[in-house]
């Protein structure tokens, strides 16, 4: 197996009541690992099969690009949850204020395209090529990196992340999903970003992280005399 399906960083009931841990049983458990699983088997034997994610987000297409997409969004929106409280950098801070005005109006722009997205979809929170912050949604399995862009946060607006709990009610689930955000990994990504831009997607390191071990090998490999 290529890809293994990250840990979530909080236990299955950590969520409740507004994710419940049913949900997170499907949404994790069979849609997540659905997509994991179908990835490995589309690109056995393939000769870029060795690649990070990343890069089979950004140069493959088809079912490829659909499952190794939805993977990478997944992971995003998992780890950008938190069931304590955490807080906004200064720096996190300031660019919304001054890109859209307040917490509030980020909060209200951000909201009203995640109900608005026909479909299925993700909605993100993006830092553009000339430093501004942006929201934008993308349909299926479409993500900010595929237009160069770097992702900050995102929300999973496709049914199976909110028909448990929520049934058809999208806005009451994203009211919920609001309260959990993981402020600090929204900040941490923005602080990446501003100190290397080409590295800024770059997700905090845990152990089933696969861009983390790509990079260790790396840098093992420019270490190792020759
Ligand atoms: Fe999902």
């Amino acid at each position: 197996m290529k890809f293994e399906l990250m840990s979530l960083p909080f236990a299955e009931a950590a969520l409740e009541p507004y994710i419940s841990s049913e949900t997170i049983r499907y949404h994790y458990g069979k849609h997540h690992a659905g997509y994991v699983n179908k990835l490995n088997v589309l690109i056995e034997g393939k000769e870029y099969a060795d690649n990070p994610l990343e890069y089979m987000v950004k140069y493959t297409n088809g079912a490829v690009f659909n499952n190794a997409a939805q993977v990478y969004n997944h992971n995003f929106y998992w780890l950008g949850l938190s069931p304590t409280n955490t807080t906004c950098s200064v720096a996190l801070s300031d660019m919304i204020k001054r890109d859209f005005g307040s917490q509030e109006e980020f909060k209200k722009q951000f909201l009203a395209k995640a109900a608005a997205l026909f479909g299925s979809g993700w909605v993100w929170l993006v830092l553009k090529n000339d430093g501004k912050l942006v929201v934008e949604e993308f349909s299926n399995a479409d993500n900010p990196l595929c237009h160069n862009e770097i992702p900050l946060l995102t929300c999973d607006v496709w049914e199976h992340a909110y028909y448990i709990d929520y049934r058809n009610g999208r806005a009451d689930y994203l009211e919920n999903w609001w309260k959990l955000i993981n402020w600090k990994f929204v900040s941490d990504n923005l602080a990446d970003a501003q100190n290397d831009p080409m590295t800024g997607y770059a997700q905090p390191c845990n152990e089933n992280n696969e861009i983390c071990d790509y990079v260790d090998k790396m840098q093992e490999n420019e270490h190792t005399p020759s």
